[in-house]
């Protein structure tokens, strides 16, 4: 039957006089020259000179930086989620409004919901556990609940900064039947957690691998690993390199190649395709999906392009 639904990442710039017609293009190309002159703009803004001391603060109290962070912003901050189940329907397969994702061609397709719904015999009857690291104040859990209707999803999620755990607490959305948050630091080198290992069907890493240190991702990582079920997925979306975030970095703000601290000291770092996909294979993860996401976002207003790109991936455990 044909697939009514609304499609998303085909709006293509084929005509640069057309680009403010739009408030987005999708699959943007970027020549030679523009890739060199990010190379060089990242260059200039990549040396370290941060003190000793400002470094150890950064990597010690990183939780402290973050709990400020949602001091200030509260629950207003990462809103958008529109993308969310286009990207990710195996977040909420019982959900068909969202917009189908259209992949340019020759990038990895997704995977079927139905495999990780169904992947076992009896896998509809029986419970199904997501669990989101970095969970903030629930910009992602909760669309998921509100748009799952399956009883049987269980959603668990955990943040560093205690403060984001409390605020999503005290939402009304927060229903204590249907998920559970609570404090873990993902590079802690003994994770604490309410669920066995080899338990979780789906593991979410929505913009939190960039905020941990590069020399701790693959302790979390393995961590991922070890609490997925066999058959389980991980699904990854996160800043990828050059992105208009990483240029727009002043001198002195980097902590390490393409690691920074923002005015505020949370953290980021930018990604490449083939990193993310080291990062997991070498853990032991098969790979479903690494694509980049090049969107060119235009302020019509003030007559301004962004380009953004983010890596979108995931990985199975066998
Ligand atoms: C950019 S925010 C994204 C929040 C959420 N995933 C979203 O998309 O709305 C990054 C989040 O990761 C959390 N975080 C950073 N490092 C972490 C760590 N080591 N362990 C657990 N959470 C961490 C921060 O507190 C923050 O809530």
């Amino acid at each position: 039957m044909e697939d009514k639904r609304p499609q998303f990442g085909n709006r293509i710039l084929e005509n640069v006089d057309e680009v403010f017609k739009h408030n987005a293009w999708d699959n943007v190309q970027w020549n030679a020259d523009q890739e060199k002159a990010a190379a060089e703009k990242v260059e200039l803004n990549s040396t370290v000179t941060f003190s000793e001391d400002r470094l150890k603060d950064l990597e010690e109290n990183a939780n402290k930086h973050w709990d400020a962070f949602y001091d200030i912003h509260q629950n207003r901050f990462f809103k958008d989620r529109h993308w969310l189940f286009t990207e990710f329907p195996e977040l909420a397969p019982d959900f068909n409004s969202a917009p189908v994702r259209v992949f340019p061609d020759g990038e990895s397709k997704q995977s079927t919901p139905d495999r990780i719904k169904h992947n076992d015999e009896d896998a509809h009857n029986s419970k199904r556990y997501i669990f989101e690291i970095g969970c903030g104040v629930g910009n992602t859990i909760f669309p998921i609940l509100q748009y799952s209707q399956d009883p049987n999803l269980f959603i668990y999620g955990c943040d560093f900064s205690s403060k984001a755990i409390e605020i999503m607490k005290q939402n009304e959305l927060y229903d204590t039947k249907r998920c559970e948050v609570f404090v873990l630091d993902a590079t802690s080198s003994d994770w604490q957690v309410p669920f066995a290992e080899n338990s979780l069907d789906i593991i979410v890493l929505i913009f939190v691998l960039s905020a941990i240190d590069p020399t701790k991702m693959t302790n979390v990582i393995e961590h991922i690993y070890k609490y997925l079920r066999p058959g389980g997925l991980v699904v990854f979306r996160d800043y990828g390199r050059y992105d208009l975030a990483q240029l727009r970095f002043k001198k002195g703000r980097c902590i390490s190649d393409n690691f920074y601290a923002r005015g505020d000291n949370t953290m980021v770092y930018f990604f490449t395709q083939e990193e993310i996909s080291n990062l997991f294979k070498n853990v032991g993860f098969v790979e479903e999906q690494n694509l980049i996401d090049r969107r060119l976002q235009v302020n019509r207003g003030k007559m301004l392009t962004m380009y953004r790109v983010w890596i979108q991936a995931k990985y199975r455990k066998p």
